[in-house]
C-alpha cells in the first residue's frame, strides 16, 4: 500500500504534455483517467520518468504502455482494475473499468 505524506501535497493545473521544468523530484505520480485523452500520451509518459526521483513510482490509467516504460522502469505490481461512475448529466452516467499499473524507476 502506499503512504502518502498529506503535508507534501500541492495543488497546480497545467498541461500535462508541457509541464514547467521545476515540477520534478516527486516520489509519487498518479495520472487517472488521463491517458486516452492527451494529444500526446508517449511524450507524457517519457516525459515523467524525467520528473521521477530514484524508486520513485507512478501510477498510470493505461491500456498498453509497456514497451514505452520496459526500459527505464519495473512493473511492480500487476495491472488491476479500478471501477468508477461519473454522471454526465441528470440522466446520463458513465460507468467505467480503468486499468491501473504500478512502475518503479530503475
Ligand atoms: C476523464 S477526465 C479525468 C479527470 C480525473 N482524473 C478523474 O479521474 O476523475 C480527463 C481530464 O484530463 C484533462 N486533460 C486533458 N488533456 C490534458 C492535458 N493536456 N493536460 C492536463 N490535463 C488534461 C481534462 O481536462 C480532464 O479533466
Amino acid at each position: 500500500m502506499l503512504q502518502i505524506d498529506l503535508e507534501k501535497l500541492e495543488f497546480w493545473q497545467g498541461d500535462a504534455c508541457n509541464l514547467k521544468p521545476h515540477f520534478k523530484n516527486y516520489d509519487l505520480i498518479i495520472a487517472i483517467n488521463l491517458l486516452d485523452r492527451l494529444y500526446d500520451a508517449e511524450l507524457f509518459l517519457r516525459d515523467m520518468a524525467k520528473r521521477l526521483n530514484k524508486d520513485g513510482k507512478k501510477i498510470y490509467s493505461q491500456e498498453t504502455i509497456n514497451k514505452i516504460l520496459n526500459d527505464e522502469f519495473e512493473l511492480v505490481e500487476t495491472p488491476f482494475e479500478v471501477e468508477f461512475v461519473i454522471q454526465e448529466h441528470i440522466r446520463k452516467y458513465q460507468h467505467t473499468f480503468s486499468q491501473f499499473s504500478v512502475w518503479k524507476k530503475l
